[in-house]
């Protein structure tokens, strides 16, 4: 019997020893918490799909977003629920829709100790959820959608937003996005390319959670869930076109692509938990199947190892305020 001289277990032994070995550590600062602002609320209205989170009315967001700057959460990306919504997502661009007005209150309150961060697409905004205009065929138009892209990037600039979340995957968004706020003056205003954004089911819960009128589906301009070397074509160009960070969504599903990308690109990588990746886990936890905490605690760490730098996700302040 010949017994291991080299014994991996050696460095498992004690918790001290394994928290002075471990290679990864989670940190509130690299957290980003998504927030819904569904206008005409007075009070928070929760998402059946989503214990636990909430289309805010404009106090409530207020609130959520400090308890964010108060666990430390590094920031906070807005999505906005009009009341009225139309073919070309009218509000989208107005300065005083839902999105662009909760932007200014955020930056004007908590503008210094979080970045407050917009998604820009128009799938909230149009009465037919697709995230572009459609042509006289109902398909979705690339470059008329780019016009309206500008646009919105231009109000968004306009209310603050610190970082624009172009998650509507046009051909050529980030470049004409990136041309307009230099042209206006908005030369720090950054963009985040969601670069790999998949045609997926798990964005499921999200329609709830921005009323979402969409027939159909996103397979026009989202990714094929087969395509592993199309994601990496993605995000390339989107780093040619000008875009600071580029993101993989959803996440857990796709942690090749994120390590492909993370191995690739000279700019930040992030990575999007989604709706459905919080269902699923809430659901099972609900349900006593899984140990909550763990399997969220878990879940953001296999995120990171993959090689996100920051991972949005809908836990972000309770995950926060576990790590402090
Ligand atoms: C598009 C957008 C979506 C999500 C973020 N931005 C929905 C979609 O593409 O259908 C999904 C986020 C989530 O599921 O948590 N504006």
């Amino acid at each position: 019997m010949s017994f291991p001289s080299i014994r991996p277990r050696r460095l498992r032994t004690t918790p001290a020893m394994r928290r002075l070995t471990t290679e990864l550590r989670l940190h509130p600062n690299e957290l980003v918490l998504p927030l819904f602002i569904r206008e005409g609320l007075d009070e928070a209205v929760p998402l059946g799909s989503m214990p636990g989170v909430m289309q805010h009315s404009m106090d409530s967001l207020r609130r959520a977003t400090a308890d964010a700057v108060a666990a430390g959460v590094g920031g906070v990306m807005l999505f906005g629920v009009p009341e009225v919504r139309d073919a070309v997502g009218s509000q989208a661009s107005d300065p005083d829709g839902i999105l662009n007005r909760a932007t200014r209150v955020l930056v004007d309150e908590f503008g210094s100790d979080i970045v407050v961060q917009t998604d820009l697409c128009l799938d909230e905004f149009t009465d037919h959820g697709h995230c572009g205009v459609l042509d006289e065929k109902g398909a979705v138009d690339n470059d008329a959608t780019l016009e309206r892209y500008v646009e919105m990037a231009l109000s968004q600039a306009r209310a603050g937003s610190a970082i624009l979340g172009l998650s509507g995957m046009m051909d050529g968004q980030v470049a004409v996005v990136r041309q307009a706020l230099d042209a206006e003056g908005f030369t720090d205003t950054a963009i985040l390319a969601y670069s790999a954004k998949y045609a997926s089911a798990f964005y499921g819960p999200f329609r709830e959670a921005v009323d979402s009128q969409l027939q159909g589906d996103r397979r026009t301009y989202q990714l094929d869930p087969a395509n592993r070397r199309e994601g990496m074509r993605e995000a390339i160009l989107d780093e040619a076109e000008g875009a600071d960070i580029v993101m993989v969504k959803p996440a857990m599903s796709y942690l090749d692509v994120l390590a492909d990308v993370a191995a690739e690109s000279t700019i930040p990588v992030w990575a999007y938990q989604v709706s459905g990746e919080y269902a699923m886990i809430e659901a099972a936890a609900a349900n006593g199947w899984i140990d909550r905490r763990r399997a969220i605690e878990e879940s953001v760490l296999g995120i990171k190892r993959a090689g996100a730098d920051v991972v949005l996700t809908y836990w972000a302040t309770e995950l926060a305020g576990w790590l402090r």
